[in-house]
């Protein structure tokens, strides 16, 4: 497994439970954005930043996802994912499964594991504005 720094996401000791970190990682043609958080047992899972219902939808706009109860919230329309495995327990894609960055810890830092990826960079990509919604259909 080769810990390539251009695919180090970001320090373990900024995640936590309660928020994510949004990332893009980039490929030859392809980018792809996730959010990457830390689970209460200290270990750290990274999922796409679109919800499944409408895959246009991000999780994070840059602020970190909705996090409910070990739950990522989707604000649309209030889809939510286990933050464990990315299941969709209740909402308009129940059963979907959010996909999964392959991800290590190494040295306090996490990075992506799969050679596919080029770079990662923190944040969205701003030229890539897939997410046009202003409003949230749910409050809490
Ligand atoms: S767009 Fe996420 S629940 Fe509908």
């Amino acid at each position: 497994m080769d810990l390539d720094s251009d695919r180090r996401i970001i320090e373990v000791a900024r995640l936590s439970e309660s928020e994510t970190a949004v990332f893009t990682a980039t490929a030859a043609s392809e980018t792809s954005e996730g959010v990457v958080m830390q689970l209460s047992d200290g270990s750290v899972v990274a999922y796409t930043n679109f919800c499944p219902h409408w895959q246009d939808i991000r999780l994070d706009r840059g602020e970190s996802a909705l996090v409910r109860d070990s739950q990522l919230v989707c604000r649309k329309h209030g889809a939510m994912f286990d933050t464990d495995d990315g299941v969709c327990t209740h909402g308009p894609c129940e059963g979907a499964v959010l996909d999964t960055f392959a991800t290590a810890v190494h040295d306090g830092s996490v990075y992506l594991t799969n050679d596919k990826w080029d770079s990662v960079e923190r944040g969205i990509e701003e030229s890539q504005s897939r997410d046009l919604s202003t409003d949230t259909r749910i409050g809490f």
